[in-house]
Protein backbone atom coordinates (compact mmCIF):
# COMPACT_ATOMS: atom_id res chain seq x y z
CA UNK A 1 0.00 0.00 0.00
CA UNK A 2 1.20 3.55 -1.03
CA UNK A 3 0.61 6.24 1.59
CA UNK A 4 -0.62 9.47 -0.15
CA UNK A 5 -0.13 12.69 1.70
CA UNK A 6 -3.88 14.27 2.35
CA UNK A 7 -4.97 17.67 2.17
CA UNK A 8 -8.26 18.70 3.14
CA UNK A 9 -9.85 22.20 2.34
CA UNK A 10 -12.95 22.28 4.49
CA UNK A 11 -16.18 23.41 2.42
CA UNK A 12 -16.85 25.50 5.93
CA UNK A 13 -18.67 29.13 5.44
CA UNK A 14 -16.77 30.53 7.98
CA UNK A 15 -13.40 29.19 7.19
CA UNK A 16 -14.08 30.83 2.97
CA UNK A 17 -15.79 34.08 4.74
CA UNK A 18 -12.44 34.52 7.43
CA UNK A 19 -10.30 33.63 3.96
CA UNK A 20 -11.76 36.60 2.14
CA UNK A 21 -11.21 39.02 4.85
CA UNK A 22 -7.66 37.78 5.12
CA UNK A 23 -7.35 38.46 1.24
CA UNK A 24 -8.72 41.62 1.08
CA UNK A 25 -5.41 44.14 1.04
CA UNK A 26 -8.01 46.59 2.74
CA UNK A 27 -8.45 44.85 5.53
CA UNK A 28 -7.02 46.99 8.81
CA UNK A 29 -4.31 44.52 10.53
CA UNK A 30 -6.76 44.74 13.78
CA UNK A 31 -9.09 43.07 11.81
CA UNK A 32 -6.28 40.97 9.43
CA UNK A 33 -5.51 39.49 13.29
CA UNK A 34 -9.12 38.46 14.38
CA UNK A 35 -9.45 36.58 10.93
CA UNK A 36 -5.94 34.89 11.28
CA UNK A 37 -7.34 33.92 14.72
CA UNK A 38 -10.94 32.77 13.53
CA UNK A 39 -9.08 30.76 10.87
CA UNK A 40 -7.01 29.06 13.17
CA UNK A 41 -10.19 28.62 15.48
CA UNK A 42 -11.88 26.42 12.82
CA UNK A 43 -8.89 25.30 10.61
CA UNK A 44 -7.94 23.15 14.34
CA UNK A 45 -11.58 22.61 14.97
CA UNK A 46 -11.43 20.28 11.48
CA UNK A 47 -7.87 19.03 12.08
CA UNK A 48 -8.19 17.88 15.48
CA UNK A 49 -11.35 15.41 14.26
CA UNK A 50 -10.17 11.31 14.72
CA UNK A 51 -6.86 13.05 15.73
CA UNK A 52 -7.33 14.14 19.22
CA UNK A 53 -7.41 10.77 21.73
CA UNK A 54 -10.63 10.46 23.76
CA UNK A 55 -11.34 7.82 26.53
CA UNK A 56 -14.77 6.52 27.07
CA UNK A 57 -16.28 6.22 30.69
CA UNK A 58 -19.41 6.81 32.38
CA UNK A 59 -21.15 10.49 34.52
CA UNK A 60 -23.72 10.35 36.91
CA UNK A 61 -26.48 13.55 34.99
CA UNK A 62 -28.34 14.58 37.81
CA UNK A 63 -31.25 11.53 36.63
CA UNK A 64 -28.87 8.33 35.94
CA UNK A 65 -25.61 7.25 34.90
CA UNK A 66 -24.64 7.39 31.49
CA UNK A 67 -21.93 7.35 28.71
CA UNK A 68 -19.61 10.23 28.24
CA UNK A 69 -16.71 10.43 26.26
CA UNK A 70 -13.36 12.86 27.07
CA UNK A 71 -10.33 13.60 25.79
CA UNK A 72 -8.12 11.75 26.82
CA UNK A 73 -5.25 13.64 28.98
CA UNK A 74 -2.49 10.84 28.83
CA UNK A 75 -1.51 11.58 25.31
CA UNK A 76 0.68 14.46 24.93
CA UNK A 77 -0.72 17.39 23.26
CA UNK A 78 1.53 19.89 21.95
CA UNK A 79 1.01 23.22 18.69
CA UNK A 80 3.70 24.70 17.35
CA UNK A 81 3.50 28.25 15.54
CA UNK A 82 6.44 28.73 13.65
CA UNK A 83 7.49 32.19 14.29
CA UNK A 84 6.15 35.08 13.25
CA UNK A 85 3.24 34.19 11.24
CA UNK A 86 2.09 31.15 12.87
CA UNK A 87 1.38 33.06 16.36
CA UNK A 88 -1.68 34.34 14.62
CA UNK A 89 -3.53 31.51 13.82
CA UNK A 90 -2.14 30.31 17.56
CA UNK A 91 -4.83 32.11 19.77
CA UNK A 92 -7.67 30.32 17.28
CA UNK A 93 -6.11 26.75 17.83
CA UNK A 94 -5.62 26.98 21.93
CA UNK A 95 -9.24 27.60 22.03
CA UNK A 96 -9.83 24.40 20.66
CA UNK A 97 -6.77 22.58 22.59
CA UNK A 98 -6.26 24.58 25.37
CA UNK A 99 -4.92 21.70 27.33
CA UNK A 100 -1.81 21.54 24.58
CA UNK A 101 1.70 22.52 25.34
CA UNK A 102 2.94 25.22 22.77
CA UNK A 103 6.26 25.16 21.66
CA UNK A 104 8.01 27.82 19.76
CA UNK A 105 9.75 27.63 16.21
CA UNK A 106 11.22 30.85 14.99
CA UNK A 107 12.21 30.93 11.41
CA UNK A 108 12.99 33.48 9.25
CA UNK A 109 13.41 33.23 5.45
CA UNK A 110 16.17 34.88 3.54
CA UNK A 111 14.57 37.03 1.13
CA UNK A 112 17.19 36.39 -1.87
CA UNK A 113 17.80 32.40 -1.17
CA UNK A 114 14.19 31.83 0.18
CA UNK A 115 15.63 29.40 2.25
CA UNK A 116 14.57 29.65 6.25
CA UNK A 117 16.93 30.07 8.81
CA UNK A 118 16.46 29.14 12.79
CA UNK A 119 16.50 31.85 15.39
CA UNK A 120 14.58 30.13 17.87
CA UNK A 121 13.67 26.69 18.58
CA UNK A 122 11.84 25.64 21.96
CA UNK A 123 11.82 21.95 21.18
CA UNK A 124 12.65 18.96 23.91
CA UNK A 125 15.73 17.21 22.55
CA UNK A 126 12.98 14.00 22.65
CA UNK A 127 9.23 14.28 22.34
CA UNK A 128 7.31 11.42 24.44
CA UNK A 129 6.37 8.92 22.44
CA UNK A 130 2.27 9.49 20.82
CA UNK A 131 2.94 12.67 20.95
CA UNK A 132 0.37 14.34 18.47
CA UNK A 133 1.58 17.78 17.17
CA UNK A 134 -0.63 20.58 15.06
CA UNK A 135 1.68 23.16 13.48
CA UNK A 136 0.24 26.68 12.80
CA UNK A 137 2.17 27.97 9.38
CA UNK A 138 -0.33 30.45 7.67
CA UNK A 139 1.97 30.35 4.15
CA UNK A 140 2.96 27.46 2.45
CA UNK A 141 4.79 28.59 -0.35
CA UNK A 142 7.87 27.21 -1.31
CA UNK A 143 7.50 25.00 1.71
CA UNK A 144 11.05 25.38 3.06
CA UNK A 145 10.23 26.11 6.76
CA UNK A 146 7.41 23.44 6.90
CA UNK A 147 10.16 21.60 6.09
CA UNK A 148 12.63 22.49 8.20
CA UNK A 149 9.95 22.61 11.15
CA UNK A 150 9.12 18.35 10.09
CA UNK A 151 12.59 17.81 10.27
CA UNK A 152 13.14 19.47 13.56
CA UNK A 153 10.63 17.21 15.26
CA UNK A 154 10.75 14.24 13.42
CA UNK A 155 14.36 14.00 14.48
CA UNK A 156 13.18 14.37 18.18
CA UNK A 157 10.82 11.30 17.95
CA UNK A 158 7.96 12.94 16.09
CA UNK A 159 5.71 10.25 13.78
CA UNK A 160 4.76 12.42 10.83
CA UNK A 161 1.59 10.42 10.88
CA UNK A 162 0.42 12.24 14.28
CA UNK A 163 1.44 15.53 13.02
CA UNK A 164 -1.40 17.82 11.33
CA UNK A 165 -0.47 21.46 10.10
CA UNK A 166 -2.96 24.16 9.49
CA UNK A 167 -2.47 27.08 7.21
CA UNK A 168 -4.50 29.47 5.54
CA UNK A 169 -3.45 29.65 1.63
CA UNK A 170 -0.84 26.36 0.35
CA UNK A 171 0.82 26.77 -2.71
CA UNK A 172 1.34 23.70 -5.06
CA UNK A 173 5.62 23.79 -4.47
CA UNK A 174 5.27 23.42 -0.54
CA UNK A 175 2.75 20.92 -0.55
CA UNK A 176 5.10 18.63 -3.63
CA UNK A 177 7.63 19.00 -1.10
CA UNK A 178 6.01 17.53 2.19
CA UNK A 179 4.08 14.72 -0.05
CA UNK A 180 7.04 13.34 -1.36
CA UNK A 181 8.75 13.40 2.01
CA UNK A 182 6.44 12.81 3.98
CA UNK A 183 3.11 10.75 2.50
CA UNK A 184 1.97 10.28 6.05
CA UNK A 185 0.78 14.20 6.49
CA UNK A 186 -2.39 15.75 7.00
CA UNK A 187 -2.66 19.02 5.96
CA UNK A 188 -5.49 21.57 6.04
CA UNK A 189 -5.88 24.66 4.32
CA UNK A 190 -8.62 27.36 3.69
CA UNK A 191 -7.31 27.45 0.36
CA UNK A 192 -4.90 25.98 -2.62
CA UNK A 193 -3.29 28.81 -4.62
CA UNK A 194 -2.09 28.52 -8.08
CA UNK A 195 1.86 29.09 -7.35
CA UNK A 196 4.14 31.53 -6.31
CA UNK A 197 5.78 34.98 -8.02
CA UNK A 198 9.48 35.89 -8.43
CA UNK A 199 9.41 36.69 -4.90
CA UNK A 200 8.24 33.52 -3.44
CA UNK A 201 4.86 34.84 -2.69
CA UNK A 202 1.85 33.13 -3.57
CA UNK A 203 0.08 34.40 -6.01
CA UNK A 204 -3.41 35.48 -5.64
CA UNK A 205 -2.42 34.68 -1.52
CA UNK A 206 -2.71 37.52 0.96
CA UNK A 207 0.27 39.19 0.78
CA UNK A 208 2.96 38.95 4.26
CA UNK A 209 1.00 37.14 6.72
CA UNK A 210 3.37 38.17 9.06
CA UNK A 211 3.22 41.76 8.25
CA UNK A 212 -0.07 41.88 7.98
CA UNK A 213 -1.06 40.53 11.09
CA UNK A 214 1.58 42.41 13.46
CA UNK A 215 0.89 45.83 11.42
CA UNK A 216 4.51 46.10 10.38
N1 LIG B 1 4.95 34.09 3.43
C1 LIG B 1 3.95 35.01 3.45
O1 LIG B 1 3.69 35.62 4.47
N2 LIG B 1 3.27 35.22 2.30
C2 LIG B 1 3.52 34.54 1.16
O2 LIG B 1 2.84 34.77 0.16
C3 LIG B 1 4.56 33.59 1.16
C4 LIG B 1 5.26 33.38 2.31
Amino acid sequence: MTLQMRIYVPPHPLIKHWLGVARDAQTPPVLFKSAMTELGRWLTYEAVREWLPTIETTVQTPLADCPATFVNPEVPLVVVPILRAGLALLEGAQTVMPLASIYHLGLVRDEETLEPSCYLNKFPAQFKEQTRVLICDPMLATGGSIMAAMAELTSRGIDPALVRIISVVAAPPALQRLSVTYPGLNVYTATIDEGLNSHGYIVPGLGDAGDRAFGT
